[in-house]
């Protein structure tokens, strides 16, 4: 059975993606015993130097350092010959990977699930949504078919978060969901490398990780079973052609002043709803 394959992104900087990238790797080594690769297409190895510097636990390790003087296809085949490659012998791969338009979005079809981090003020979530929406628009009919999850993941963010009012104009949105919150971690630098954060000396940390962890597996143990059994997916469903949900969201915004986060209920077609 091919490896189930998370890709960790986001066009923002620093919004927690190495570390969630490796600690989820980790946690899914540790708690779920499963043979997970962890793919580091960032220059900087944040996520890589974690894995390495913590306690070994029987995690890989691959660098994928992509040329981006290739553009288009050719960095499309890069990316998808280092993403094949390093997800072979493995039950799970993570890829940690800051989001450039220099590789063409459907590289992100290549997953089965895309992890979103994203902090949970205004300004964030209104990109992190327009960046999630802009890809759904592209490739609604694969993600589809291939029953692809999109999940934002609130990073860095304040005890006194409420999910209920985070990331409300995709929330509606078949594919896309919400995980449990990574607070943020004042004293962080003290915890990393020292080992995972699962498993951390400060329990409120460890316990934060593994909700999230937990929250991750079983979607993942879902998906590994619907994969064995063969079970079929989504169908693929034709979109109208003068449709655009990223127009649409960009209107109701300008609308609305540009900077409410309330949910704009009434411009997501009924097709892209849950049920
Ligand atoms: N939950 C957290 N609480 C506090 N600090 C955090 C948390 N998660 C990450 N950080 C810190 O925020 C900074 C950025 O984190 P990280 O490197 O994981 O983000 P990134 O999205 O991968 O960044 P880049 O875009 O540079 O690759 C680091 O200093 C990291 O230690
Ligand atoms: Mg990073």
């Amino acid at each position: 059975m091919s490896a189930i394959r998370v890709l960790v992104t986001n066009q923002k900087g620093g919004v927690g993606k190495s570390t969630i990238a490796a600690n989820l790797a980790a946690y899914l080594a540790i708690q779920n015993n499963t043979q997970v690769h962890l793919i580091d297409f960032d220059k900087q190895s944040s996520s890589s130097q974690w894995v390495t510097k913590a306690p070994d636990i029987g995690l890989k390790v691959f660098p994928a350092n992509l040329s981006y003087e290739d553009r288009g296809s050719l960095v499309l085949a890069e990316a998808k010959r280092y993403l094949y490659k390093f997800s072979t012998d493995c039950e799970i791969s993570i890829s940690d990977l800051t989001w450039t338009y220099a590789i063409p979005s459907e590289f992100m079809l290549e997953f089965d699930f895309l992890l979103i981090p994203s902090a949970t003020s205004k300004f964030e979530m209104a990109s992190s949504e327009i960046f999630i929406l802009k890809y759904i628009e592209n490739y609604l009919s694969q993600i589809k078919s291939m029953g692809q999850k999109i999940l934002a993941v609130p990073s860095r963010v304040d005890q006194s978060f409420q999910p209920e009012q985070a990331f409300l104009n995709i929330l509606n949105i078949e594919h896309c969901s919400l995980t449990p919150p990574i607070y943020l971690v004042p004293t962080i630098d003290n915890l990393v490398y020292e080992d995972f954060l699962c498993v951390s000396s400060s329990a409120d940390v460890a316990k934060n990780f593994s909700i999230f962890g937990e929250h991750i597996a079983k979607l993942i143990t879902e998906k590994m079973i619907a994969k064995k059994n063969g079970s079929p997916t989504h169908h693929a469903i034709k979109r109208s052609s003068n449709f655009s949900v990223l127009d649409k969201y960009r209107i109701e915004r300008e609308n609305e002043g540009g900077n409410n986060a309330s949910p704009m209920s009434g411009w997501i077609p009924n097709f892209l709803l849950k049920k």
